[in-house]
């Protein structure tokens, strides 16, 4: 027997677990202690008056032999679908319900589509990224290159000439940056992926914090991503399923991808084979769908008094963002994100570095964040809060920002040099850098 040597590839832990230690074993140390956690991106308010009327309804089904459901459709029930088919509608964009698959959110999805795509396909992924785009990839041996998502371009890297990637990552409004992209940056990806037969997953699971209408909410509002995107969204954030457990995945048909002339020998006579169909029959094999209940709450998100009792949620979220924004502009420290989204993306003071500035933070104010090294090597000084705590922690967590932050810290001076991290060399500007796994697989994975 041999295990997936990749794994041994990937970071010892994820980052939010690394986190959660650290900060366990703080609290457990100083019992006394009132921390405040703006780290990992968990919600704090309640689920929807609505959204818990239809858990208890649900429930109430399943209790009764003429209303009890065992096995779902894998890819959701169609009462949820159709949904989701008509909030896209609302933006104008067609989706067929079969294009629609009910998942328990855009974490798993993001990571699972990975099983349609050959090990040998090269990965593009912004630096800083949300870790799991990079662990998956890795966790399948593949190669992985990073654009880099600096201050100079907004936090919005765009194709480069000379790149030929097969997957890119795009994740808007970003996390860890908060970026939101353009229509016109969107286009120039989507152009890009059509011209090289690339495909974009793109992330969008916190589209519902967009609230400047010029700004894309989907790739499919522009025309072309059908044929070359895939869509994750998630309900964790929009309406606070964190821990109930509900996303969706948007597959186009249109999105069809050549085969090579062996496959083509040895499986099917069509040369282009539907992404789509490909992950209905993975979906079908290795997932048995989202709970009923689940997707009755979820269902009842898309009502109009759902849509409107979320609003209220997010409006709430974004306020917190705000006080966030305005602690920062108050002490001068620079930040990026926080309008559109509801991450802070802000510099680290003093010149310090991201695990730095995640220790000083906790011990002098018992403030989590989430250190921005954690996200790449790009992240280094960068420090990220997020807007998910209830409104008094905000408050009072900005309170003791500020008394620590007046007068503000002084320079550190230049740290040395730290041992070999992931991403491994530091590239030139603007330059793109290949990640090999350490330990050359020698055969490919069974996915
Ligand atoms: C985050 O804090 O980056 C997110 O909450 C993580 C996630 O959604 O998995």
């Amino acid at each position: 027997m041999r295990i997936n040597e990749n794994y041994l590839n990937v970071k010892e832990s994820y980052l939010f677990s690394e986190i959660a230690r650290k900060v366990n074993d703080y609290a457990e140390k100083n019992p006394d202690k009132k921390i405040i956690r703006m780290g990992i991106g968990d919600v704090t308010l309640p689920l929807a008056p609505v959204v818990v009327e239809a858990i208890h309804k649900a429930a109430d089904e399943m209790g009764v032999k003429e209303t009890f459901r065992g096995y779902g459709p894998e890819q959701g029930y169609d009462f949820l679908r159709e949904k989701i088919v008509a909030y896209y509608k609302e933006n104008t964009i067609r989706i067929d319900i079969n294009e629609v698959f009910i998942s328990d959110g855009a974490k798993s999805d993001v990571g699972n589509i990975t099983d349609l795509f050959d090990k040998d396909n090269l990965v593009l992924v912004p630096d800083p990224v949300y870790p799991v785009y990079v662990d998956t990839n890795i966790m399948n041996g593949r190669k992985i290159e990073y654009m880099q998502a600096k201050a100079s371009n907004g936090f919005c890297p765009l194709p480069e000439p000379g790149v030929k990637a097969d997957i890119i990552y795009l994740c808007s409004p970003n996390n860890p940056t908060g970026a939101v992209y353009s229509y016109d940056q969107l286009k120039a990806w989507v152009d890009y992926a059509l011209k090289n037969d690339a495909i974009i997953l793109f992330d969008a699971a916190y589209e519902a914090f967009i609230g400047d209408s010029k700004l894309p909410r989907s790739i499919y509002e522009v025309d072309g991503a059908k044929r070359c995107a895939i869509e994750f969204c998630s309900l964790s954030k929009t309406a606070g399923f964190t821990g109930t457990r509900c996303g969706y995945t948007i597959v186009p048909k249109d999105l069809k991808v050549q085969i090579t002339k062996l496959k083509k020998l040895l499986k099917v006579d069509s040369d282009v084979v539907e992404l789509n169909k490909l992950w209905l029959r993975r979906q079908t094999t290795k997932f048995n769908g989202v709970p009923y209940i689940v997707q009755r709450a979820a269902e009842a998100v898309f009502t109009p008094e759902g849509r409107a009792q979320i609003k209220e949620n997010i409006d709430y979220y974004k306020q917190n963002a705000q006080i966030i924004a305005d602690t920062m502009d108050e002490v001068g420290i620079k930040y990026f994100g926080g309008i559109n989204s509801p991450y802070i993306w802000l510099e680290c003071p003093g010149g310090m570095r991201s695990w730095e500035f995640f220790d000083y933070l906790l011990e002098s104010i018992n403030v989590v964040g989430t250190p921005g090294a954690g996200f790449g090597k790009n992240g280094e000084g960068y420090f990220r809060l997020t807007a998910f705590s209830d409104r008094e922690s905000t408050i009072e967590a900005m309170e003791r920002f500020k008394k620590l932050m007046t007068p503000a810290p002084e320079p550190q001076p230049e740290p040395e040099p730290e041992p070999k991290t992931e991403p491994a060399a530091e590239p030139a500007e603007a330059e793109l850098v290949i990640e090999e796994p350490e330990t050359a697989p020698e055969e490919e994975s069974e996915e």
